[in-house]
């Protein structure tokens, strides 16, 4: 029987030579030189996978609506040794998306990782109560505009013969909801598009998956997890008997976008605290 190294060399790309000391198993998730845009990310979950970006030397932008916030949280990434820039835009207006590509560009160079992270919730209740003008602003900003993003970073990844693109879905998108319905349907196309991306441009380098979280303790969520009950009925029907908290959706994000997420695409990585599993 042979040594597996040779295979697995051939497999990872690293010279056949390379014995397990060598093989350099640190660097999988090494970023350096990376251009990443994560939309979203002036807190929460967002800003979590920013700042593991650049801790893991990628160049970052950091986007929302509002341009102050993003440049100071560049501003608070750069003073921790990190390189970061603010560039404003809301996900449901094709120019500021436009806009935030292309200043990406000029500012740091092609896109290698999109993060399609911003979302909004605009009702919750009876589907009944669900008015056209909600569920289409729903589908508008979560699933329209997270498809116009990938469409303007995928000719420049085709370019380069690589690229990642990561969008974060929700645990809404996997299972029949009552109460978020418009969220929970962008969210289940979310998760499709990522395929559909994987399957039409894999063969261009390029990979595209999806992160579904689980309850994670940000202002976006803070109606489900502040309020006691519910919350420790979320808890007490958890494996790992907690909520979330924004830095543990940052190591999948990582993975995904760097070499050691090289051969995952198509997939729907879900971080949860194991609660879906559970029927939750
Ligand atoms: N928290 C959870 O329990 C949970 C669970 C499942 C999935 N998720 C998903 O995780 C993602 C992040 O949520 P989060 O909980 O981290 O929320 P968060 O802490 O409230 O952060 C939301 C971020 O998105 C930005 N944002 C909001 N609307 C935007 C828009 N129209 N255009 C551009 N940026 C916008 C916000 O900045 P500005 O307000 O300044 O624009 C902020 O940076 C969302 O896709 C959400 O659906 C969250």
């Amino acid at each position: 029987m042979p040594p597996p190294w040779p295979r697995i060399c051939d497999a990872v790309g690293y010279p056949k030579h390379a014995s397990l000391a060598t093989m350099k198993i640190q660097n999988l998730f090494d970023l350096s030189g990376k251009v990443a845009v994560v939309t979203g990310s002036t807190k929460g979950i967002g800003r979590a996978i920013a700042e593991a970006f650049a801790h893991h030397g990628a160049k970052v932008v950091i986007s929302g609506r509002d341009s102050k916030t993003c440049d100071e949280t560049a501003q608070s990434i750069q003073a921790s040794g990190g390189t970061a820039t603010g560039i404003a835009c809301d996900i449901s207006d094709a120019d500021a998306q436009a806009n935030l590509i292309q200043t990406t560009t000029d500012r740091f160079g092609p896109v290698d990782i999109l993060v399609a992270n911003a979302a909004i919730n605009l009702h919750a209740g009876s589907l009944l109560d669900t008015t056209a003008e909600n569920f289409n602003a729903t589908i508008e900003t979560n699933l329209t505009g997270v498809m116009q993003l990938a469409q303007w970073v995928i000719p420049g990844m085709q370019a380069a013969g690589a690229g990642s693109i990561i969008l974060i879905s929700s645990v809404g998108g996997l299972q029949g909801n009552s109460l978020l319905g418009p969220y929970s349907i962008s969210k289940a196309g979310v998760i499709q598009l990522a395929r559909n991306i994987a399957a039409e441009f894999g063969k261009d380098g390029i990979r595209a998956n999806a992160i579904v979280p689980g309850l994670v303790k940000t202002d976006f969520a803070s109606p489900l997890w502040q309020n006691a009950e519910m919350a420790q009925e979320r808890i007490d029907k958890t494996p790992l008997r907690r909520l979330g908290e924004p830095e543990d959706l940052a190591g999948a994000a990582v993975y995904l976008a760097s070499r050691a997420g090289a051969w995952t695409t198509a997939q729907t990585i879900v971080v949860d605290g194991g609660a879906v599993m559970m029927g939750r």
